[in-house]
């Protein structure tokens, strides 16, 4: 059911955001704290972190259902910050797809229009240009009668058919499958790429953020910890959180030494790294991602020796745990080919690293 996306429209650049000291306490808890970012016009930006740091809050100031308790928001320019939800001019698809239940999906996406006081025969129209859009073809049924994923596009339908220069998405996918999720991502993102629409959304789930963004903003217990593109983010995290967070790493307990170029371990382990500006004994939390790594046979000297405590199958990888001596458990995935079969438990091997894979960050 994948058609080639025709070319974007032209259109003018719309849908910049600008959110400006943002931030928003109940009682004592702050939930957003003083957030200063801007999302282009036409840019799929992603908001992720776990679950509680503010993604949904974040959101609902953007669309106007939670009020800042300080700070302000600007689209294209022009202050939104007291504006009722309404008054924006913003769609938004909410965790719970909120659809009318009593009314069918042409019903559903009909309400907005009649809000904004569009002409039947134009609403008709536009109507089913949105059902086009997400390609449901079942304007006379009632959410109700329709699958978790026909849902979803209802929503998704309803909250752009009134042509908006920016969508909100609060876990959109969260209620649905693994198999639909994967799919559903790729039809967003080329949704989101034929309307020339700004996409700000939110999630959890660092595969989805990974797939559909342009950028991502990392936030954890209220405040940014990293924006930018989702390789910069995986390849150069800016924090030991983003580290932790994006992908799988290990995480080694080390200090600096006098030379810039290396560091050792808690176990005394001396291991080569990028240049660092830390002062010699300096506590460092060092990371390096289980698929960077290799393993030999043996001990043939170089690299990280130890002994192969386990291998894990899981077809396309093998993950491997190795101890070794002065560092610990490391975690090794290799992809797997044709060729040799790993050593057994217990055999001597030797985990090979690139120092420049190494990322340092001072000891939380
Ligand atoms: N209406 C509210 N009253 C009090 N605390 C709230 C309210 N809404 C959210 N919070 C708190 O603010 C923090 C951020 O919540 P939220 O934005 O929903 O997180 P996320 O969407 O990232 O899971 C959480 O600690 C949450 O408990
Ligand atoms: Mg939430």
């Amino acid at each position: 059911m994948i058609d080639p996306a025709p070319p974007p429209p032209a259109r003018s650049k719309r849908g910049r955001l600008e959110l400006i000291g943002l931030r928003k306490s109940y009682d004592t808890h702050v939930a957003v704290d003083r957030l200063d970012l801007t999302i282009e016009a036409g840019e799929f930006f992603t908001i992720l972190g776990p679950s509680g740091c503010g993604k949904t809050t974040t959101l609902m100031m953007l669309a106007g259902f939670t009020e800042p308790t300080s700070g302000s928001i600007r689209l294209d320019g022009v202050p939104i910050t007291r504006q009722a939800p309404q008054e924006r001019n913003i769609g938004v698809v909410f965790q719970s797809y909120a659809l009318f239940p009593h009314m069918t999906v042409g019903g559903n996406l009909a309400f907005p229009l009649e809000m904004r006081d569009v002409p039947p025969a134009d609403i008709a129209r536009r109507v089913q240009a949105a059902l086009d859009l997400v390609r449901l073809p079942v304007a006379d049924r009632l959410p109700a009668q329709l699958s978790g994923g026909q849902q979803q596009r209802v929503a998704v339908a309803r909250a752009v058919v009134f042509d908006p220069p920016v969508l909100l998405m609060d876990e959109p996918m969260g209620a649905l499958d693994a198999k639909l999720r994967t799919h559903l991502q790729v039809e967003l993102r080329r949704l989101q790429q034929r309307l020339g629409i700004t996409v700000v959304h939110v999630t959890h789930d660092q595969d989805e953020a990974m797939a559909m963004s342009d950028r991502v903003v990392i936030m954890n217990d209220g405040k940014v910890e990293q924006i930018g593109r989702p390789k910069d983010l995986y390849e150069r995290p800016a924090s030991l959180f983003v580290a932790r967070f994006l992908g799988e790493n290990n995480l080694l307990e080390a200090r600096a030494t006098s030379e810039p170029n290396r560091i050792v371990t808690a176990g005394g382990l001396t291991l080569e790294c990028p240049a660092h500006g830390f002062a010699p004994g300096s506590p460092l939390s060092a990371t390096l991602r289980p698929e960077r790594l290799s393993l030999r046979p043996g001990h043939p000297g170089g690299g990280l020796p130890g002994v192969l405590a386990d291998s894990v199958y899981l077809g396309a990888k093998t993950i491997h745990t190795v101890d070794v001596p002065g560092l610990g458990a490391l975690t090794v995935q290799v992809q797997n080919g044709t060729e040799d079969s790993p050593p057994p438990p217990g055999a001597s091997v030797t985990v090979m690293y690139r120092p420049d894979d190494l990322r340092l960050f001072p000891a939380p």
